[in-house]
């Protein structure tokens, strides 16, 4: 497929995004336009109490229901099962995984598309943990907990790539579905487990360094049942890979 063809679906899930939505949306239709790349943006609302969906519907309407597509669910089933759901509503041939909260830029789309055309990469990975990656905004305890979760899971795994547990990625859509299919952990672990597998089913991952500033609006849904979780997952994947 030449690259005029390809096709990038943004998998967007959200819960209590409201202030947030309008403005990642707007900025990820801006830099897809600027650089003339067809693209969707897949909502996936899990039925949030402060009525993301309500506004998401409203942007459906200023930018059109080819370009924001909502597959809503009826209740907060986290965030593994939301990226399934969304990539089997998805019509591209390249998938894009970020947050809904402005913590992930969408100026870094260029960077991770040209990557992949650069080296024909199965997966390119944002790093926070190499080059001029960083995090920005995170109290202490965030950045011992991330830190932490990455040197744990690198040692552990050796997985091969910089940043574990970050979520800023572009996949082959055939390549994350077998990913999709081989990972079991449905909260925040997964996103390593599925770098982990990508390493074992040997794809080739490509990285670009990203800053992630923290979120300015809402709250984070990482709290101590999610580390808890987490733990258990790297446990389970050192046991079984
Ligand atoms: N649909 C849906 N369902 N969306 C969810 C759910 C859920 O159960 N839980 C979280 N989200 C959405 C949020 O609305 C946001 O768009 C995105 O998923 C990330 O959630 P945050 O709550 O903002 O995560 P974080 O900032 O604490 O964690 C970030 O850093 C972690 C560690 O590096 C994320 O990038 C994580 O994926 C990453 O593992
Ligand atoms: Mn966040």
């Amino acid at each position: 497929m030449s690259s005029q063809e390809d096709k990038y679906s943004v998998l967007l899930p959200t819960y209590n995004e409201r202030e947030n939505l309008p403005l990642i949306i707007w900025l990820l239709v801006k830099y897809f336009e600027q650089d003339k790349i067809n693209f969707e943006v897949i909502v996936i609302d899990d039925n949030s109490p402060d009525g993301t969906l309500d506004v998401a519907k409203q942007l459906q309407e200023v930018y059109g229901k080819d370009r924001i597509v909502l597959r809503p669910r009826e209740a907060k089933l986290g965030l593994g099962t939301a990226y399934i759901h969304g990539m089997k509503h998805s019509t591209g041939n390249f998938i894009l995984l970020m947050d809904a909260d402005l913590s992930h830029h969408p100026k870094f789309i260029a960077e991770f598309i040209q990557k992949q055309r650069e080296g024909d990469y199965d997966i390119v990975s944002g790093t926070r943990y190499a080059g001029d990656g960083g995090v920005y905004g995170w109290d202490l305890r965030r950045k011992v907990i991330s830190r932490g979760a990455n040197y744990v899971a690198q040692i552990l795994l050796r997985p091969g790539a910089s940043d574990l547990t970050g979520s800023f990625r572009l996949y082959r859509k055939d390549v994350l579905r077998k990913l999709m299919d081989v990972c079991v952990s449905k909260g925040y672990v997964f996103q390593m487990e599925m770098i982990v597998r990508a390493r074992q089913l040997s794809y080739s991952v490509g990285e670009v360094p990203i800053s992630f500033v923290d979120r300015v609006y809402g709250e984070s849904k990482l709290g101590g049942n999610e580390i808890v979780s987490y733990l258990k997952g790297l446990l389970t994947l050192f046991a079984t890979t």
